[in-house]
């Protein structure tokens, strides 16, 4: 295969997908998925968005001081004070990228930007060369390309490729496109634009309409040869093109596309747990690839064929994704060393205090759960981490009474930057009693949203992981927690998703336009 048939693939689980309601990440949180992003062999990280906030600025730096193997990007609009924050963020990146936008749809120039589009072309052009002026990789994007008129994108493309834009994404920012009429879009700026083959033409699609991951590969059939992406599908709205559908799409019908990615797709489900794990989005059991079910053959006759030659219903094997790591994976018995080379083969890298914490704790857990599964390694690196995090609120301890016929109650203490308060509270069940112990003393007035319970693995001494998503004033955070008691878990979650609240809100590139 040729240069030429290399598909690049930029993920920006920690950029677009950061911005589902409630998915927001902590730096920390965020250098743990670009490393499991580095170990897959992505090729550009998005790490955030580094003016949005002081915390934003802080991951994209986390991230670019650390990855090596991977380019590390931030997104940037077209303004001078978003793109100097950006290359700050990227200073000591071993390879860092720029990527620049501004709105080119008739609709978003007059309403959103209140711009005519000559205005808009002199401030992308600016743009481009203030961004080149810092950094060697530059990405421009037209927002809402989608459903921008052609010739304007042929115009704004060759203008941006001129001023030194090295790639250009055409996102189709609110899922309007069809397959056929986003490729033939492709195509057709790959054919009139005279600079094109300056530059890698790259697409961003958004699932609205269900089409994200096929209008991204009619886009590569038409020469795209960059495809952003998420893993889980995780985004804005219903969500980003799913990393793991495009590049398992590439792998197994190479046949037909006559392209490849350089991702090392074994690493696909261990990335795709820390996600959820860590934003607190759970992947549904029929997700392609990472789904419970994926690969679960629940007819006779197809566990019959599949029996007797895989290929018979299996269009790519468990294997080749990752499901070979869900296996007992360690035990009471296990050292430190091995629980530490376990961790780095999910991606986990933990040093000095956090290690020792994490490694503490999987003693406790080991004497609770007799076999010990990768999905609960993650789940108590997550909870160890949150717990070491500087917290207002931490749960000291809980006390649950539930017996039928009468109403349950829960007595608990909490340390609130230190001090203790106790509460009691009774509830319609022990969850509901303990949030409303909970609420006694933090009177968040947060509205609870989402309520979920996980159980990590098989078996009744399975960890329960919950998530609890609260509003408050329409901002949404995400709350974790996980234990092998549920009314544990849901307490951490709960108390999770109050510290969250605590964070300060950060700007969002698409509602702040220029
Ligand atoms: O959806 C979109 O248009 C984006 C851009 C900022 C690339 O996320
Ligand atoms: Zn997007």
């Amino acid at each position: 295969m040729s240069s030429n048939d290399r598909v690049i693939i930029f993920d920006t689980t920690l950029r677009d997908g950061e911005q589902s309601p409630g998915a927001s990440m902590t730096g920390e949180e965020k250098l743990r998925i670009a490393r499991a992003l580095e170990r897959l062999k992505v090729d550009v990280i998005e790490a955030g968005f580094a003016i949005a906030s002081p915390g934003d600025f802080a991951g994209v730096k986390l991230v670019a001081d650390n990855i090596k193997d991977s380019t590390v990007c931030s997104l940037a609009r077209a303004v001078d004070a978003d793109i100097e924050r950006a290359a700050e963020a990227l200073a000591y990146a071993n390879s860092g990228r720029i990527h620049t936008f501004i709105a080119t749809s008739p609709i978003h120039m007059q309403y959103k930007l209140r711009m005519q589009p000559e205005q808009v072309i002199e401030q992308a052009v600016r743009a481009v060369k203030k961004a080149r002026s810092l950094c060697a990789d530059v990405e421009f994007s037209c927002e809402d390309a989608g459903r921008s008129e052609i010739d304007f994108l042929c115009r704004i493309i060759e203008a941006a490729i001129d001023a030194g834009a090295r790639t250009i994404n055409i996102p189709d920012t609110v899922g309007y496109a069809i397959p056929h009429q986003y490729a033939d879009t492709i195509r057709q700026l790959l054919e009139r634009i005279p600079n094109a083959d300056k530059a890698v033409f790259s697409v961003h699609c958004h699932n609205d309409l269900g089409l994200a991951v096929a209008n991204s590969l009619a886009a590569v059939v038409a020469g795209a040869r960059q495809v952003e992406c998420t893993i889980n599908g995780l985004g804005e709205r219903a969500g980003n093109a799913a990393l793991e559908e495009i590049v398992m799409a590439i792998k197994t019908r190479q046949d037909l596309l006559g392209v490849h990615t350089r991702i090392e797709t074994e690493h696909i489900l261990a990335a795709s747990r820390l996600v959820s794990g860590i934003t607190g989005f759970p992947v549904q059991p029929n997700k392609a690839i990472v789904g419970a079910n994926a690969f679960a053959h629940e007819s006779g006759i197809h566990q019959d064929g599949v029996l007797k030659h895989r290929e018979t219903y299996e269009i790519m094997s468990a294997q080749s994704v990752g499901w070979h790591a869900n296996k007992m994976v360690m035990g009471k018995h296990s050292g430190r060393a091995a629980f530490r080379s376990r961790l780095e083969e999910l991606g986990i890298v933990l040093e000095g205090e956090e290690l020792n914490a994490a490694f503490a704790r999987f003693k406790e857990l080991a004497d609770k759960k007799h076999e010990i599964f990768d999905e609960d390694l993650q789940a108590l690196v997550s909870d160890t981490l949150a717990e070491e995090a500087p917290e207002h609120y931490k749960l000291v301890s809980l006390e649950v009474a539930s017996k039928t016929g009468t109403t349950p109650e829960a007595r608990l203490v909490l340390s609130i930057d230190g001090a203790q308060r106790d509460a009691a509270a009774q509830g319609s069940g022990p969850v509901d009693a303990t949030f409303k112990a909970i609420e006694a003393i933090a009177a968040s007035d947060a509205t609870l949203q989402l309520y979920s319970v996980n159980a990590i693995t098989q078996g009744t001494d399975s960890q329960g992981e919950v998530t609890v998503r609260l509003e408050k004033g329409g901002r949404i955070v995400n709350g974790n927690g996980a234990d092998t008691d549920i009314v544990v878990a849901s307490a951490k979650a709960y108390l999770n998703a109050l510290n969250l609240m605590q964070v300060g809100a950060k700007a969002h590139p698409q509602v702040e336009g220029v």
